[in-house]
């Protein structure tokens, strides 16, 4: 099902552009913000299963980065669902809409000059290619954190799985609705087996070089 199809039948979400909104132009270029802040903005989107420790790498990534200087936000979709999209659930077209607005959120942040590390399930690939069109690809790094399903219940830090399994939850991923592996992600990590410390570094390295920018430390 592709995000458009989601859509379908959706009354409170439009992807339509009014004819009477006219794009405002700004006076400040991204090289201006690139020259301020001293980095190449980018988005460094986590994805994997509940449990697969997205959130734990996404804090540590942000610390190391602000710790040498660098201009680095998380955006959490544990946190995200308290204020920004309180009012979705978990269906797939409110999945995609989660998606939608959180990619249109990192590109405001890449514009603003920002490195932005995101941290949500986003299991269908047609939402993580939105993400990616919308962010720009030269802008987008897609790691999948690949902790198999038995670990991921095993650590149940939210005490989730034990809820499904009980059939207090529903639709939920791994278990009762799906998660789409990423066919070529930029870097896959399986945190079963790979400490946080070397998680972090190799996301670090990847970002350095994609970016070609070395930290100023
Ligand atoms: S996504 O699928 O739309 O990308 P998102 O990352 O924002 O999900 O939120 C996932 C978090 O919501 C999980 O880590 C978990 O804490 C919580 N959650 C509650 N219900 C569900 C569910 N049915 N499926 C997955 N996660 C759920």
């Amino acid at each position: 099902m592709n995000a458009r199809d989601k859509f379908a039948g959706s009354t409170t979400i439009s992807s339509r552009v009014s004819n009477d909104v006219t794009w405002q132009a700004s006076k400040v270029s991204v090289d201006d913000r690139v020259r301020l802040l001293q980095q190449q903005p980018a988005t460094v989107w986590l994805t994997g299963l509940s449990g697969a420790g997205k959130s734990t790498i996404a804090y540590e990534l942000e610390r190391r980065l602000i710790a040498r200087g660098q201009a680095a936000f998380v955006m959490d979709g544990d946190n995200v669902r308290h204020g920004l999209n309180r009012d979705l659930g978990f269906s797939p077209s409110d999945r995609s809409e989660n998606i939608r607005r959180i990619a249109e959120v990192a590109k405001l942040f890449n514009e603003a000059g920002m490195l932005v590390i995101t941290s949500f399930i986003s299991p269908y690939c047609s939402d993580r290619a939105m993400a990616r069109e919308i962010i720009g690809a030269d802008r987008f790094i897609e790691v999948h954190l690949a902790t198999e399903l038995r670990v991921c219940e095993e650590r149940d830090p939210k005490g989730l799985y034990r809820k499904v399994r009980a059939g207090e939850i529903r639709e939920f991923t791994g278990i009762s609705a799906p998660y789409e592996t990423p066919g070529q992600p930029d870097l896959r990590i399986d945190t079963g087996c790979m400490t946080l410390d070397a998680s972090v570094e190799a996301i670090l390295g990847l970002l350095e070089s994609r970016l070609g920018a070395e930290p100023h430390e």
